[in-house]
This record gives C-alpha cells, structure tokens and sequence, in this order.
C-alpha cells in the first residue's frame, strides 16, 4: 500500500476546484443531491441543473412533496432518470423512515434508492465528518495508476481489492481526502493523456515508475451493444401543437413524457420490418402499417406523411435506432383523450421531463432552449 493522502492534501489545498457549488455546504440533502446529480455525468453539465433544483426543491420535504412531473423537468436534459425517480423517492424515504434526516451510517445510508456505497460514503464524510472512504470513477483511476492494478477495473475482485485499499489509505479529514482524489482524478490522473510531470503523487506512482500510466486502468472489451429499434411518432394538430404520451412509472424512460412509439421488433410490425438490423426500412406497407397502428391506439385520424431518416442514441446499457413518422391530424376531434396523452406546442413540450433523444428530434422542429 503506497501512502498518498498527506501530498494529495497539500496539492488539494493549493489546486483543488473548492469553488465548486456543492463544496460551499455541509448540508447532507444538498451534498446528497450533488452525488446523484454526478454520477456518470461531468460537473459542468451538473452545475446549472443543481442551482435550479435547489432553487426549486431546497430540502427534503419539498422533494418528498413534489409533483413527480416537475422533478422530472428539473432533471430534463441531465439524462439516466432512474436518478430522478429515485431521488424523490429517496426524499420520501428520509421523510417517512428518518425523520427527515439523512441517515448517520453506512449501513442504513445505502438502503435509500439510488444511494450506493460510494455515494453514502461521501455524504456521511463531508456531512458528519465521518472517515469514509469513496470509489467513484476517479478515485478508482488514481489508486489503480498509483498502485499500478493491472486486473479488469470491473471484476467483483477487483473492486473488493479496490475498496480495501480505498479504506485503509483514507485518513481521519475523509472530507478533505475525498475532494482532493475526486479533483486529482478529474484534473490530473485523467482518463487520456494524465499530465503525470504535474501530479504530486509521481514520485511514489507505480504506474508511473513502470511508464504505464496511458496503459492503466486496463480496457476489458465487452460485446457489442444490444439494439432496440423504433419508430416515433410526430404528430401536429392544425395549431401545429404536437402529441405526446407520459410513459409508464417502470422502465428507462418511467414518467417521462415521450412521442408515441411503435416497435419493429415485437408483434405485427416485426413482420413487416426486415429483422437483421440493418437501417429500418420505409415501405408502403410499413407507413401504412403505422398509421392504422396509431390511429386506432390514440383514437385520432392521423395521415402519415414523412417518414424521416433513421437516427441513433446510445445508451448505457443498448443502442437505440429510430425513425420519425411525421403525421397530421385530420378533423377537429383533436382533444387530450387522456391523462397520458397531451397536445404541446413544441416550445412548451422542452419545459416536461423529456428521455435525451425525444428532447433533441423536439428541439431540431425548432422549439429553443
Ligand atoms: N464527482 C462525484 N462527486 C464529486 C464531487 N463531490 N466533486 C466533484 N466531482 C465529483
């Protein structure tokens, strides 16, 4: 084990970000927030989206409280929902369960939604002082260079190995040593091209020592993506308002509010579409296909009249193909039919919780924001 937390401090109070929102607090629900809002996602995109939710949602009890539509607009753009959902639910939890205080253990911290060791880890250290050790995505890189780990980052082994390590190296300021690894990870020991010359580690770096600094952590290459395919529907009443449909709770995209979709690749539309994943096709029999398929479920009377190019979304776990349908509404019978299907003007539809790709084919019709 390479000692590493008194330089790593003195470099922290020299260079460390302490400017960052969620270091000016030590207010649990406010660093709780920070964790979530950070996982998977970089802390420029974080910043804007966790004034406003603070500014809208300031504790516990209002998020507990809230509309799940709202939570879900204020995270609109941030992507991976699931954190949203979770997170208000986890509010309701700390309300109900805790007396509206976060936890004050590990233990009973990592049984809220959403919250895994890392993230409890964190909160309790900069919350209540407590000597917590982290392992999010940029600790793990600067103990694996400075240890020089050259196992697959992601085996159940590998993270037991990093995790005993994490905790014996963290010191009794765990608050202090967090951030500095968090801002050595992110500003120093970086993924691509580490700028080692000014690291305050590299004279006790493993990886470094041995010249592996750009070989480490090692890439395991995993299959290829699953792929799910679809077709989205954009229809436009005369006003030129457009049709969107609140999914179910469950799922990727659970209380989101997304344009009506078709899938290729389950029941009679699969047997139209050709099945080897190449570009989803455009064919007479397809168009028609939709525009029966729709009419009938949303009980419009719907003209297909374009079908648009096929795009992709990569997500996390799949790779999404899709299409656009674009339709008009015939007649006048045009009415929300219900309290999943809404008519927005497509500036209005940016401001609803919307999944990443809904939001960019809304945004390329022209609505802003
Ligand atoms: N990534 C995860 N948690 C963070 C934090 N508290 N500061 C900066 N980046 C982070």
């Amino acid at each position: 084990m390479i000692p590493i937390a008194e330089p790593l401090l003195a470099w922290y109070t020299r260079h460390g970000r302490h400017d960052l929102p969620w270091r000016q607090t030590r207010d649990p629900y406010r660093l709780w927030l920070a964790e979530i809002m950070l996982q998977q996602t970089r802390v420029e995109s974080v910043k804007p989206y966790y004034t406003r939710f603070l500014q809208a949602l300031p504790d516990w009890r209002a998020l507990a409280a809230a509309p799940q539509d709202q939570v879900l607009a204020l995270w609109s753009g941030l992507g991976y929902y699931t954190r949203a959902r979770n997170a208000q639910r986890a509010a309701q939890v700390v309300m109900a369960g805790f007396a509206g205080h976060f936890p004050d253990t590990l233990e009973k911290a990592v049984t809220l939604p959403g919250v895994g060791r890392s993230t409890a880890a964190a909160v309790l250290a900069s919350a209540f002082g407590h000597r917590q050790a982290i392992l999010d995505a940029n600790a793990r890189r600067v103990l694996i260079r400075s240890h020089a780990i050259a196992a697959d980052p992601k085996a159940t082994a590998t993270q037991q190995w990093l995790w005993t390590l994490a905790s014996a190296l963290t010191p009794e300021d765990a608050h202090g040593y967090n951030q500095a690894i968090q801002d050595l990870g992110a500003m120093i020991c970086t993924p691509r091209q580490p700028r080692c010359t000014d690291c305050p580690l590299a004279s006790r770096c493993k990886a470094h020592a041995e010249g592996r600094s750009h070989a480490l952590p090692v890439t395991v290459h995993r299959p290829p993506k699953p792929q799910r395919r679809a077709f989205f529907l954009l229809a436009a009443d005369p006003e030129g308002r457009i049709l969107l449909e609140k999914r179910p709770d469950s799922g990727i995209w659970g209380g989101l509010w997304c344009l009506p979709q078709a899938a290729p690749d389950s029941g009679e539309l699969s047997n139209l579409c050709n099945d080897t994943l190449p570009p989803l096709e455009d064919t007479p029999a397809i168009r028609q296909f939709l525009q029966e398929a729709w009419s009938r479920r949303l009980r419009l009377d719907l003209r297909l009249t374009a079908l648009g190019e096929e795009q992709q979304h990569v997500f996390t776990h799949f790779q999404l193909r899709f299409r656009c349908a674009h339709a008009r509404v015939l007649g006048s019978a045009v009415a929300d039919s219900a309290a999943t299907l809404r008519w927005y003007r497509p500036a209005d539809a940016l401001a609803q919780g919307l999944p990443t790709p809904i939001r960019r084919i809304l945004r390329n019709l022209g609505g802003g924001r």
